[in-house]
């Protein structure tokens, strides 16, 4: 998408003036604001009303910016980032002592990734310098994949940079890195077999493993992908089939509410970056659509590769309590 380029230069000023924009990138938008500035960095955090605990990605446009935020860049995430960057991957590192411990949480590392979209990548180049940037959605919520989602949640005010619908759709993966692991913190479009297809170039004499850490590590690991998360305006659930009324009933018992009238399902076929493209707008159509839950059929035939990811963000939209009904 061609896009007038005084208007990235406003958001470019915006930015070095301390306030936030919302900016496309090739996995989701996201509500950026430049690492040096105080200011914008405490703004990203109240306009989501993100807990301070959940760390930022830091967004870069150059080997060199990366290298500037982090105090070690082991062989290994340099090799990864030469395969997969600029793309949807994201890396922590042991964190540089300049970056502001605001984006970091207080955690001895930052999260780094090299965005594919010209966009993202005009912006933090006319800013000057990186720009940390979450998920464009309020804390909990579902991701936006195109502006009007961010324009819904935000509203006007917010200046939204309209980079057309983002081409992954899912957030980027992130992983930690050290001489012989590398870690899937969070699945995403680059994916374990992505990962141990490049390690089949690594000519390192370390053997390096990749693991995918278990939902509970997650949460101990990387402080906000919680189990609660991605969710809907209206209750999701995961069945085997297509529910029968009497599962529809015990359904709306498990979940405290009233008999669903109009289930609707999301239906993501079997292509998986289909469905990743697709997944963020669907929920969202579906809970403007009238429907009262929206029901996933888990296949057998859906798994492996960037399915993992679906199912990731499937399963924690899924994790809708009784207790969780004030979010909704
Ligand atoms: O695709 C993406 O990654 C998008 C676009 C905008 O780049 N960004 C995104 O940011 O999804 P956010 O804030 O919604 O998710 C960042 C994730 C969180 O799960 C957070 O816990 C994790 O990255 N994270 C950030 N810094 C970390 C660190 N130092 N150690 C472990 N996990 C970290
Ligand atoms: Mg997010």
């Amino acid at each position: 998408m061609l896009l007038d380029s005084s208007e990235l230069i406003k958001a470019a000023d915006k930015l070095k003036s301390g306030d936030v924009v919302a900016i496309p990138t090739e996995t989701v938008y996201g509500l950026a604001a430049s690492i040096d500035s105080d200011d914008g960095l405490k703004k990203i955090f109240s306009t989501k009303e993100r807990p301070f605990f959940d760390p930022l990605i830091v967004h870069v446009a150059s080997f060199e910016q990366a290298k500037l935020v982090t105090r070690e860049f082991p062989p290994l995430a340099d090799f990864l980032a030469r395969w997969f960057w600029p793309g949807p991957l994201t890396l922590v590192l042991p964190k540089a002592a300049n970056v502001n411990p605001v984006i970091t949480s207080g955690l001895d590392t930052v999260a780094v990734r090299f965005p594919a979209h010209p966009i993202a990548q005009e912006i933090i180049k006319l800013t000057g310098t990186p720009l940390a940037a979450p998920s464009a959605n309020k804390f909990g919520r579902t991701s936006p994949s195109t502006a009007e989602h961010v324009r819904q949640e935000f509203g006007d005010e917010l200046i939204i940079i309209d980079g057309g619908a983002c081409q992954v759709g899912l957030e980027s993966t992130v992983a930690s890195v050290s001489a012989s692991e590398i870690r899937i913190l969070r699945p995403g479009d680059i994916t374990k077999e992505d990962l141990e297809s490049a390690l089949e170039r690594w000519s390192h004499p370390t053997l390096v493993t990749v693991t995918q850490a278990t939902n509970s590590e997650q949460a101990s690991e990387s402080p906000g992908h919680l189990k609660h998360h991605y969710m809907p305006t209206i209750p999701l659930v995961i069945v085997s089939d297509l529910p029968t009324p009497k599962q529809l009933e015990a359904i709306s018992k498990d979940l405290a509410v009233t008999l669903p009238q109009n289930a609707k399902e999301l239906d993501l076929g079997e292509d998986a970056a289909q469905a990743a493209r697709r997944l963020y707008s669907e929920m969202r159509s579906l809970s403007e659509s009238g429907a009262d839950l929206i029901y996933v059929v888990r296949s057998e035939t859906r798994n492996g590769g960037l399915w993992a990811a679906v199912w990731d963000r499937l399963t924690r939209a899924s994790s809708w309590t009784p207790e969780d009904r004030s979010r909704l």
